[in-house]
């Protein structure tokens, strides 16, 4: 199976591409034309696009099984970013999915997505197009897997922290490591049952273990 993961420059799609790799996949990388490639990463297949190019844009999601998307507007003073990444910047690459044919889709979106009074809406009222995201991919037209982790944490020791896997709109608080985000969306690409799912995660060790797929069927 080819998946291929946008924004895989980023601190949360790079650790997809690594998990992906280690569990098999065959993965392809987009990024932007002037994105660093991550350490580590150099060898595997690279497309730079940009995501107003459709041309590009297709021709980087030729003959690929699955897309994983973890491209989120970077924090800066630009408060449309949110508008043109998580929303518009979404909607691009699954018209693109659409015009060749990929169906099963992963998005990395957020915890609170959709909430009006929050402060991360400071930055460009981004759990609203983020929600908006969401929703353009909730379609026919996809198997689609949507993953709302809570605050992403670069920590690398993972051992004692379980998940806590909960439906849409059932979690505010908490946090996750990015490895186990990037483990979750390579797990919801292998089980079947994460299809047409919005899972919402955080992590920690009070958790009680629980394998992915029972969560699943939970979900
Ligand atoms: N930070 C948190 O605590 C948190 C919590 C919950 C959810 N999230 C969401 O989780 C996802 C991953 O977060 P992260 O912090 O790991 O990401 P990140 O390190 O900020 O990486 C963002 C990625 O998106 C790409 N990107 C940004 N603007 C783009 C554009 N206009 N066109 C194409 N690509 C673009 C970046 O490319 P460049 O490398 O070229 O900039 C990078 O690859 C994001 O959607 C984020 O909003 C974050």
């Amino acid at each position: 199976m080819k998946i291929a993961i946008t924004g895989a420059s980023g601190k949360t799609g790079y650790r997809i591409c690594e998990e992906a790799v280690k569990k098999g996949f065959n993965v392809r990388q987009i990024i932007r034309k002037n994105s660093k490639v991550s350490d580590g990463l150099e060898s595997l297949e690279t497309f730079r696009v940009s995501l107003q190019n459709k041309k590009e844009l297709d021709k980087a999601l030729q003959d690929i099984d699955a897309l994983i998307i973890a491209t989120g507007a970077r924090a800066s003073l630009d408060l449309t970013g949110p508008a043109k990444v998580d929303a518009l910047g979404v909607f691009r690459q699954l018209e693109s999915c659409k015009r060749v044919g990929i169906k099963r889709v992963i998005l990395v979106s957020s915890l609170c997505s959709g909430k009006l009074f929050h402060p991360l809406n400071l930055f460009g009222f981004i759990l609203i197009w983020k929600k908006i995201g969401e929703n353009f991919l909730k379609n026919p037209s996809f198997e689609w897997t949507i993953v709302r982790p809570g605050g992403l944490k670069e920590n690398e020791d993972i051992k004692s922290e379980n998940i806590n896997y909960s439906k849409e709109d059932t979690q505010i608080n908490g946090s996750i490591p990015r490895r186990l985000v990037a483990q979750l969306c390579i797990n919801s690409l292998k089980n079947k049952e994460s299809i047409n799912k919005l899972i919402e995660v955080t992590s920690s060790n009070n958790n009680k273990k629980i394998s992915f797929k029972k969560a699943m069927q939970m979900i």
